[in-house]
């Protein structure tokens, strides 16, 4: 099926902390620079044609030396838990590829970090 690009700067999508644009090479007008806490998280809203598994692929940047977890929730319940290594520079972005079970139509997937330092900073879920 065909790919579908979900901006995480857009509506629906979900950002507990600031839209940037301050490190280039994202896509779309800026991604989620999630707060550093727990409790914080980015949500994407993915629309699914059937029920069944989609590979998800998210496009992240940590530049930070040590890798960033998130825990990958899909409507509400944990999926799986995925690390955000580190790319080197928060301008160089990298593609996680992670794989979730869907029901038909739309489903939340959100992106909670499983340490208070917080998310990477986020770009874009293609779906
Ligand atoms: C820096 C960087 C941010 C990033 C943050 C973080 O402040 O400029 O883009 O989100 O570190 O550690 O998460």
């Amino acid at each position: 099926a065909a790919t579908t690009r979900y901006e995480a700067e857009s509506s629906p999508a979900v950002c507990t902390g600031t839209v940037d644009s301050n490190w280039a090479g994202f896509s779309g007008a800026g991604f989620c620079n999630g707060t550093n806490a727990s409790g914080a998280y980015a949500q994407f809203t993915v629309n699914a044609t059937s029920a069944g598994t989609a590979t998800l692929g998210v496009r992240f940047a940590n530049g930070t030396a040590a890798a960033r977890s998130a825990t990958v929730a899909v409507n509400g319940t944990a999926a799986t838990t995925v690390p955000f290594e580190t790319t080197g520079a928060w301008s160089t972005w990298a593609t996680k590829t992670l794989t979730v079970p869907v029901k038909a139509g739309a489903n939340t997937i959100r992106l909670s970090p499983t340490a208070a330092d917080g998310l990477p900073n986020l770009d874009y879920l293609d779906a």
